[in-house]
């Protein structure tokens, strides 16, 4: 299965879920597809080896994976403040994770390309009215009228050009980024006047498969094929079928990529996708990203990094503490509350600590932006602020006074619970 030939087409031949399969015209799609793959590359390959590269001291446990942003990005939150804000929001949490954990930060926007989701139900009825859900706004509108929620291909080209400008603010930020953060942190910059560029990389959920392929192309130096639409692209839970498109069209790519690993994983099929996706065991290539529920992370993990430990192929052990930890508030907002993340982030930390695993990285959906979104954190966020400023197209984020508050304890729970490489060898 593995060594069978792969191009980027090579997903259309297998089952896929969660691509639209409803546009009413199939040839306008097709022509935006066509047009997409003449656009030019949103990250240049150079970069993605970087990033390839700084993953690989993560997964020897000499750094940490900070990935972060919006779980879906949209057309109307669009603007350079909001760019800027969720920009600066991640330098300062790896600022803070950076001076307690002593090692190097690998910063990773979910950013400019984060825009397609997976839901759980195809469709959505109100007042007896049924209609298509909301999917990104990629693919459909968020608005409840049946024309918003039919799928539009003009929305693929749209999606790029805005993550197009993304990519633009944040090479323009990063340029100019680390002497803003000294000074946000009360440091001075080694060298007065220096400014030193930040690495900052681009990463979403590579869902809709027509545009990875139509944005993969032929790296002249190397001769591999890269997907420039972002410099690492992850499985979502959803997709994560060992036959399926989605995994398919991820072993062929050489950008690092991320697997999302939920409570219904098993260990044999985590080695299997690990031996699929990594053959060749290039370090920096696979993280893994689990995402349990705080209710479930002690009992799921365990036996995951058991097996991929035993396995011996080197791969990046990442936590998204936010899917797990979803529910419905009294008042019928979608939430989460600060205090089962941190529970899920701190039970990862302990699982990895009794594994012998480096805890390698967090993974969050959150934004620079004051939302009410999230419960708990500094302001004590409660059931009835949430409808002040919540303001996400998906699922809820953390904002900034919550992500800087989850940032210092999970510094504190890196010192108290990781033991150092020194440790270990003694
Ligand atoms: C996401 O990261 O936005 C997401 C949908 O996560 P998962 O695939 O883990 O549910
Ligand atoms: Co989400």
């Amino acid at each position: 299965m593995t060594n069978t030939s792969w191009s980027p087409s090579s997903w259309r031949a297998k089952p896929v879920r969660y691509i639209p399969d409803d546009y009413p015209d199939l040839s306008a799609l097709a022509r935006v597809e066509a047009e997409l793959a003449r656009l030019p590359p949103l990250v240049h390959a150079e970069e993605t080896r970087r990033l390839r590269e700084a993953l690989g001291q993560v997964a020897e446990g000499k750094a940490f994976l900070l990935q972060g942003g919006d779980c879906a990005e949209s057309f109307k939150e669009f603007s350079a403040e909001n760019v800027r804000g969720t920009f600066q929001l991640l330098l300062q949490m790896a600022g803070v994770l950076t001076f307690a954990g002593g090692c190097p930060v690998v910063k990773v926007g979910r950013i400019a390309g984060q825009f397609a989701k997976p839901r759980s139900n195809a469709t959505e009825t109100v007042n007896g009215v049924t209609l298509p859900s909301y999917r990104g706004d990629i693919i459909n509108g968020m608005d409840f009228d049946a024309r918003e929620r039919t799928p539009d291909p003009q929305r693929l080209l749209r999606a790029y050009h805005q993550s197009a400008e993304t990519m633009q603010l944040v090479r323009a930020f990063a340029r100019e980024g680390y002497t803003d953060l000294t000074r946000l942190l009360g440091h001075r910059p080694e060298s007065e006047g220096a400014v030193r560029p930040v690495d900052f990389f681009t990463s979403h959920e590579a869902l809709l498969l027509n545009v990875e392929q139509a944005m993969t192309r032929v790296d002249e130096a190397t001769g591999g094929w890269y997907d420039a639409s972002a410099h690492m692209l992850w499985i979502g839970e959803r997709t994560r079928q060992l036959d399926g498109g989605h995994v398919e069209f991820m072993r062929g790519i050489q950008n690092p990529i991320g697997l999302k690993c939920g409570p219904t994983l098993e260990p044999d099929d985590l080695v299997r996708l690990i031996d699929t996706l990594n053959p060749q065991g290039i370090p920096g290539k696979l993280t893994l990203i689990g995402r349990f529920g705080s209710d479930q992370v002690a009992a799921r993990l365990p036996r995951l990094m058991a097996a991929t430990r035993r396995h011996g192929s080197p791969v990046v052990w990442s936590i998204d503490p936010m899917h797990g930890n979803t529910h419905k508030a009294s008042n019928g907002y979608k939430t989460r509350s600060l205090e089962r993340i941190l529970a899920e982030v701190m039970g990862f930390l302990q699982v990895a600590a009794a594994e012998g695993v480096h805890p390698g990285g967090l993974h969050l959906e959150m934004t620079g932006q004051d939302v009410t979104e999230c419960l708990g954190g500094p302001l004590d966020v409660s059931e009835d602020d949430l409808s002040d400023r919540y303001h996400t197209h998906c699922d809820p984020r953390l904002n900034a006074d919550q992500s800087l508050q989850l940032a210092f304890r999970v510094a504190d729970g890196l010192h108290t619970t990781v033991r150092t490489p020194q440790d270990r060898a003694a």
